[in-house]
């Protein structure tokens, strides 16, 4: 990881920054990426096989339980230290806008506050119906959860593959990537569209390319600086040097 005097400067005299994270981010809270194999009951089947209206269709009980183990996977993962830096440097950067593919919730643990979830959040449902999305429910016989409206099934209330992305949340985010100075790219392989058009769309406009990830992927060489690294070490580093924000602090802004 490398740091430079001049990538410090291009943070600090900007006046738009966007953020855009993925799976890579909440690594080191524990949770898997999604393209890591997956273990024990559901070893057998990839994502990309399960998250899929098709596969809903065909097994909805196979599809909510996924996500019911996935959900309490969830259960007492807490936000890490890049998490926090990411909180911090909202906090300290107005034009600061933070896009994510994770379903998560942890940056909103973390202190974010205004976040752009552009494939939904796991622990909202929502009916098929399209009678309304709810963030508690309650499930028929067959374990699957119900409207409360209409009594369809319920659905996670995530972006599945082959699905657009929610209008709004895609809007907001390109428009935060064409009218940025510099676009962070962290911790997301950049392979799933039209995410992955994000930085470029902030490079066709002029915005210097950050990005921060384990390995390279199909946007380094395009990117103005690539910091490799675990994103929990990297972003604290960068918000120490950029704000002189440190150590607990970065956790917990009250020190
Ligand atoms: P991936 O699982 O495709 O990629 C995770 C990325 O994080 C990889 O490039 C890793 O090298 C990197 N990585 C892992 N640990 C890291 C760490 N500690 N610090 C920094 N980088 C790390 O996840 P996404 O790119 O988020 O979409 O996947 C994008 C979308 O594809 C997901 O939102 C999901 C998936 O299909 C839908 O479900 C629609």
């Amino acid at each position: 990881m490398q740091i430079s005097p001049e990538m410090i400067d291009c943070l600090r005299s900007s006046r738009r920054i966007c953020a855009l994270t993925g799976a890579g981010v909440s690594q080191e809270s524990g949770l898997r990426t999604f393209r890591d194999a997956q273990t024990g009951l559901w070893s057998q089947y990839k994502p990309e096989d399960l998250a899929t209206p098709e596969a809903f269709q065909r097994d909805p009980k196979l599809v909510w339980d996924w996500y019911a183990w996935r959900r309490e996977a969830l259960k007492g993962v807490r936000s890490n230290a890049g998490h926090f830096a990411l909180a911090r440097m909202a906090e300290n950067l107005p034009g600061f806008v933070l896009v994510t593919q994770n379903v998560d919730g942890l940056h909103r643990l973390a202190g974010n506050q205004q976040i752009i979830e552009l494939h939904g959040n796991i622990q909202r449902v929502r009916c098929i119906d399209g009678h309304g999305t709810f963030e508690s429910w309650i499930t028929g016989e067959d374990g699957i959860g119900r409207c409360p409206e209409c009594g369809a099934f319920l659905r996670p209330d995530v972006v599945w593959f082959g699905e657009p992305l929610p209008r709004l949340e895609f809007e907001n985010a390109i428009s935060a990537a064409r009218s940025c100075d510099v676009f962070l790219s962290i911790g997301t392989s950049g392979i799933v569209q039209p995410a992955a058009s994000l930085p470029y769309a902030a490079r066709n406009r002029g915005a210097k390319i950050i990005e921060i990830n384990l390995e390279p992927t199909p946007l380094t060489n395009k990117a103005d600086y690539f910091l490799q690294g675990r994103s929990g070490e990297i972003l604290p580093a960068l918000v120490e040097a950029v704000f002189g924000i440190t150590g607990a602090a970065i956790e917990d802004p009250r020190r």
